[in-house]
């Protein structure tokens, strides 16, 4: 039996890789979160949870004592858009904190870590993304997820850490958080609806990406930490058909049986984003099996029945100049 430890693990990847490795196998889970992004309902009661932040000062001893076989870094706020107005807080939360998982992975003679970095670091590079393609990206939290990389590439070079990138591709579905007005499209638009509001765009619409179901992303993620064919490599995880945010709209429409499209400001974003995932097909044993449509019913379904929550908002911006209108 093996230690598993999940950052991040009350989160939409967390919970979900926490539920799957409890169920398929017989190792135990560990993990940690500071509930900023993710709910305390979501994780698995047989997770032995320490609700703490990575930066807190007793992280190396929570790590000490677990002294996990397998590390999964997923803890990150991931809003990408909000990036360049949270800056340091970006770089702290997921360049720092990433450090720290690095150091007590070498440190505690982990097998093997695995990252979840990002499409993002591909940023202004052509599509489709191709996992050889040199990463440009265009956004504090593209670079974040860039450098946490070549950190823990260099790791891996110098200390003999072995490990394992993914870049997931827009991953929706159940447990996610859709209380959240700066990420996660597709449970904004949820949390929209369920409030009587219409479903806002960015822009004209026209924008390309993928999206992926997470029950169709967690296999292939466990089997990152344990394949063989996945150690030192860079694997780009789901979003196999692109589609516009216009048509990834009308989809969700067209589930939930009304409401209406609001367009506003554009934002300072990539147009064209979608990848390869023949790699992860070839190395992770990834199947495309849930459509948009279906995806989106099972995550509807479970979207009316959660708790009326309070919208998260930032208290204040480090950075107001050149903020947009929405988020003022
Ligand atoms: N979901 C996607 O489409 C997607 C796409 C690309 C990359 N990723 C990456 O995958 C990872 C997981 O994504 P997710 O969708 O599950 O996000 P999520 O927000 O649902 O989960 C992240 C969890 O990390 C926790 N957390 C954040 N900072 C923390 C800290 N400093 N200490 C402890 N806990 C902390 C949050 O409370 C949250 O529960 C992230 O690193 C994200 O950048 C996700």
């Amino acid at each position: 039996m093996s230690k598993y430890f999940i950052t991040g693990i009350a989160g939409l990847l967390g919970s979900n890789l926490a539920d799957y490795i409890l169920k398929n196998t017989k190792h135990d889970v560990y993990g940690i979160d500071d509930l900023s992004g993710g709910y305390i309902d979501n994780v698995n009661p047989k997770v032995v949870l320490h609700q703490k932040n990575i930066l807190d000062e007793d992280f190396d001893e929570i790590f000490a004592n677990v002294k996990p076989d397998y590390v999964y870094h997923f803890a990150a706020y991931a809003a990408e858009g909000l990036s360049p107005f949270i800056r340091c807080f970006n770089y702290d939360n997921n360049l720092k904190s990433t450090a720290k998982v690095v150091n007590n992975c070498i440190r505690h003679n982990v097998k093997r870590i695995v990252f979840t970095s990002s499409m993002a670091t591909y940023g202004r590079a052509e599509p489709p993304f191709h996992e050889d393609l040199i990463p440009q990206p265009i956004d504090p939290y593209g670079i974040a997820k860039y450098a946490c990389e070549m950190d823990i590439k260099v790791a891996g070079e110098q200390h003999g850490l072995d490990w394992c990138i993914i870049r997931p591709h827009n991953v929706y579905g159940i447990k996610q958080n859709i209380w959240d007005k700066y990420r996660n499209v597709l449970g904004i638009w949820m949390y929209q609806h369920l409030n009587g509001q219409p479903i806002t765009i960015f822009g004209d619409g026209k924008q390309t990406r993928a999206f992926s179901y997470i029950k169709d992303s967690v296999g292939p993620l466990y089997r990152a930490s344990q394949s063989d064919k996945a150690s030192k490599q860079i694997i780009n995880l789901g979003g196999i058909k692109e589609c516009t945010i216009d048509q990834a709209a009308d989809t969700l429409l067209s589930v939930m049986g009304s409401g209406t499209k609001k367009y506003m400001q554009a934002r300072h974003e990539v147009k064209h984003a979608y990848s390869t995932y023949k790699k992860s097909e070839d190395l992770l044993g990834f199947s495309h099996k849930t459509s948009l449509y279906d995806g989106l019913q099972c995550m509807w379904d479970w979207a009316k029945q959660r708790p009326k929550r309070e919208r998260f908002i930032w208290p204040f911006y480090e950075l107001d100049k050149g903020i947009y209108s929405f988020w003022r």
